[in-house]
């Protein structure tokens, strides 16, 4: 039987990367698309979701880090630095791990998911707290980078959106063609970037006829494209998209202009109510973040923008597991004592 090899060697052909080459791998990518029936009633069209929590460290960041991390091996590096809401540096820290590097993270203090920080942890990264967000943390790993011997490996490093691109050819590849839309949240914009290089080249080469038009969807409160211009303070229960001056700007207004898409603002009130939904009605478990795509195309239904019977895909980013603390709060887990006794439990199962 064929078992999946990681991005690299999967997507070789597509990859700047040579055959002398060291190449890591974890196994991410050959996530899941699964149909969403629930979600397509609903809107009127047939939607899939790409399920990126799958991946090895539970994001899709580990398409972009296993290439990044494998170019930083293959140049010599010895330690590689990211800025993170926290993903990424789970990411990071484990490939790091794999490829016998060190890693040296900077968060911004106090607004990582415990998940999220466990990972870093236990893979044996370097935390760096900063007091402040994910914009000042960055603005520091880039100035490490410039006049230290470490190698940055957030999306600014071009390897990241390479790795990152090949979610698009999966897609293609399970759906035999692109899809008409495709949904997803945008933080930094690196992953909204990616998808469209990567439909692009797809088209490029003539595997595919056609590209999707992108929506993406920020956070009300942390809604840089959406103002047109970087946002000081962002400010969402969304912590991994709480970003206020994208790295990827330019690339993630090409994708949206380009594509003839979007990219719109959902509150936190949608995006937790997206995330319930999702957990509820489709059976996926996903981070807050990971819901704004979803909570998206229902406010487009509602607007009355969803063509109907429209082939739609979206990106749920990272595991619903990273952050329990968010999708418990608010709920109600006073439980239900019995003694150890069936006519108590089936009492209090209503049976
Ligand atoms: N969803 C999740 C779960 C994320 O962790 C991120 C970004 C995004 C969406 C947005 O993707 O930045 O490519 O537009 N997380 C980064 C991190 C910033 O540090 O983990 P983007």
């Amino acid at each position: 039987a064929h078992q999946w090899r990681g991005v690299l060697a999967e997507y070789s052909d597509h990859l700047p990367f040579s055959s002398t080459d060291t190449l890591l791998s974890l196994g991410e990518g050959g996530t899941p698309l699964v149909a969403a029936p629930a979600l397509s009633a609903k809107v009127g069209a047939e939607v899939h979701i790409k399920v990126e929590g799958q991946n090895p460290t539970g994001s899709f960041k580990d398409r972009g880090m296993v290439s990044a991390m494998s170019k930083a091996l293959n140049d010599g590096a010895t330690t590689v630095v990211c800025a993170s809401t926290g993903n990424t540096s789970a990411s990071a820290a484990a490939y790091a791990a794999a490829a016998g590097l060190t890693c040296v993270v900077l968060l911004p203090e106090g607004k990582i998911a415990a998940g999220k920080l466990a990972q870093a942890v236990v893979h044996g990264a370097k935390l760096v707290q900063v007091q402040g967000n994910f914009d000042d943390c960055l603005e520091i790993a880039r100035k490490l980078d410039a006049e230290h011997p470490v190698e940055l490996v957030n999306s600014v490093n071009p390897y990241r959106l390479q790795g990152q691109k090949t979610a698009a050819f999966e897609i293609v590849d399970a759906l035999g063609a692109a899809p008409d839309l495709h949904l997803l949240p945008v933080g930094n914009a690196g992953n909204i970037s990616a998808y469209w290089m990567g439909y692009q080249e797809y088209r490029e080469k003539g595997i595919s006829d056609s590209v999707p038009r992108m929506w993406g969807f920020q956070a009300a409160g942390a809604a840089p494209f959406v103002a047109g211009r970087p946002i000081l303070d962002p400010e969402t229960v969304a912590t991994a998209i709480r970003i206020g001056a994208p790295a990827s700007w330019d690339l993630a207004v090409a994708a949206r202009d380009d594509s003839g898409g979007s990219i719109d603002a959902v509150t936190d009130e949608q995006i937790l109510a997206a995330q319930a939904l999702l957990a509820a009605e489709v059976g996926i478990f996903v981070e807050p973040a990971s819901a704004a795509g979803v909570a998206g195309l229902l406010q487009k239904a509602e607007q009355g923008l969803v063509p109907a019977g429209a082939r739609i895909v979206i990106t749920v980013t990272g595991n619903g597991l990273k952050d329990v603390d968010t999708a418990l709060s608010g709920r109600d887990l006073t439980p239900t004592v019995i003694p150890v006794d069936i006519s108590a439990a089936a009492e209090a199962m209503g049976l």
